[in-house]
Order: structure tokens, then sequence, then C-alpha cells
């Protein structure tokens, strides 16, 4: 599956800080309690982003690990790189492809993190066994990813605002069946864990930014819902009108996030 999508530093910062603001439970909170991380672990985050779980293991086992996070998004890693120096993290950065072979040697890793990203792979089968190739006998690999009934309050908008049919996004058309087969094919063991967190928000405003960081023509997921840049901000306006008369209805608006977690044994 071809695809075509680039994640851009401004919209994955603005959507971690509004999950950050609104959101009623911690993700990384609930993914360091599941997955009870032995101090010394040698941990590999691929499709690492700005660093976002690189800081919460570091933090979490005091700095008393080795992490490497790994993307293919230069800009993503000079961000990783400067917020982890600038708070004083030790962890490396290297350029790493899901659709390559990955730059590692076998069974190196205890555990292999990869968060948000794993359906942005063009090839599943092939990137779920370098995950398993660069993992110890024994090592773990954590997925997290949309469930198909996430965000459904986000969809219903865009829908009821456009009249048009949602794009297939990437991930929350295949996490859950697709990738977890994948993953059960290739790994002994997957438990499956469910994470739900309610985004309260108390204005129009946060949901709007939100929407604008999701369906972003940069992020190229949404575009066949807007041709041009114009068309794009239309797109904005009537969901801004949808979501007011939301609002104006039931007081909030509530966006419950689905995320399922998955920890596979190799
Ligand atoms: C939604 S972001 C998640 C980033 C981070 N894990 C987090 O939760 O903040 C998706 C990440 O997947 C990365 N990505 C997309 N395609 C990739 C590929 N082919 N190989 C490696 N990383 C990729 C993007 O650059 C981006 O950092």
């Amino acid at each position: 599956m071809k695809i075509n999508y680039q994640e851009t530093t401004n919209d994955l910062l603005t959507r971690i800080d509004i999950h950050n603001k609104y959101g009623g439970r911690n993700i990384d909170e609930w993914m360091l309690d599941l997955l009870k991380i032995q101090k010394g672990s040698k941990i590999l985050d691929v499709a690492c982003g700005a660093g976002k779980q690189v800081t919460s293991f570091y933090n979490h086992l005091a700095g008393n690990c080795d992490i490497t996070g790994g993307d293919v998004n230069a800009d993503l890693l000079s961000q990783a790189r400067q917020s982890t120096t600038d708070n004083k993290i030790q962890a490396k950065f290297i350029d790493l492809n899901f659709n390559q072979k990955f730059p590692l040697d076998d069974n190196q890793f205890d555990l292999l993190s990869c968060c948000f990203a794993i359906y942005y792979s063009e090839d599943i089968p092939f990137t779920i066994s370098e995950m398993h190739r660069v993992l110890k006998p024994g090592g773990r690999l954590f997925t997290s990813g949309p469930m198909p009934d996430n965000k459904k309050m986000f969809y219903d908008i865009i829908r009821e605002a456009t009249h048009k049919t949602i794009p297939p996004m990437p991930g929350s058309s295949r996490y859950g069946s697709e990738i977890l087969s994948a993953i059960q094919a290739r790994f002994s063991k997957v438990d499956v864990n469910i994470f739900e967190n309610p985004l309260t928000f108390d204005s129009v405003e946060p949901f709007l930014s939100y929407t604008r960081a999701s369906i972003s023509e940069d992020r190229k997921l949404w575009n066949s819902i807007f041709d041009t840049h114009d068309d794009f901000e239309q797109v904005m306006k009537n969901i801004e009108t949808v979501a007011k008369a939301w609002f104006a209805r039931d007081g909030k608006l509530v966006m419950t996030k689905v995320v399922g977690g998955f920890v596979a044994t190799k």
C-alpha cells in the first residue's frame, strides 16, 4: 500500500499539546504501567517523532537504560535531538525507514516501541519482520494506534460539515485488523490492551486547532476532501459551523481516543 503521508513538526506538536491539555488520562503513564520495563533495558523507539516516548522511557527509568530513537523525518529527528539535549536526556537518534532494512544488527533490543506510526509502513509484514529481527529472543514489541471507533465525534463532525466520504485512514482502517494479524503471525504471544481517553473541550477553538493539525494539507492524508488551499479553508469554516452547533447543543465537545496497545513477545 503506497502511503502518501508526511508528518510536520508543527502539526505533531500541536496535537500532543492538545492531548496534554484536554485529555483526561496520560497515555505514556498507561504505556509505562503496562510495560513494566526493567532498569538497564536496551530500547529502540521506531518512528520516534519529536522524542516523546524516548523522553518518557528515560525519565521513568531515571536514565538507567540505553535508548535509541529512529525516524524517517530529518526535521523531527533534529527536534528530538534538540529537546533531549535541552532536557539532559542521553539518547541516540538514527535515520530509520520502515520500508527499508533497519541499519541495526540482529537480536539487540529488550524493547522496541512504535507509537502511532506503524500504519504508515508500506509493507507491514516486512516492517514487522525487521522489528522482530532486531529484538533479543524474549524481547518485546509495543505498538500503539487507533482502533476503529477512535475519535468518533471528530469524524462525525467532518462528515456532517463536508457531506463527503472520510478517506480511509492508514491507521484506524487497518491497525486493529491487518496489522494486529501480522504481529500475531510473526510473534509468539500478543496481548491486546485498550486505552480510552476522552478529550473534553470547553470551547470550540481547541477542537478546531486539533482538526487543523490533523487534516492539514501538509500531512497529505485528507487531500481527497479539498483541492486547493481555499477549499481547505472553506472546509475548516464548515467544520467550525457544525462544531459550534454541536457545542451550543451539548455545552461541550467530547472526543474520545480509543487506542490499542499491542504487546508482543519474540
Ligand atoms: C504521528 S507521528 C508519531 C511520533 C511519535 N511516536 C509520537 O507519538 O509522538 C508518526 C511518526 O511516524 C514517522 N514515520 C512515517 N513514515 C515513516 C517511515 N517510513 N519510517 C519511519 N518513520 C516514519 C513520522 O515521521 C512521525 O514521526
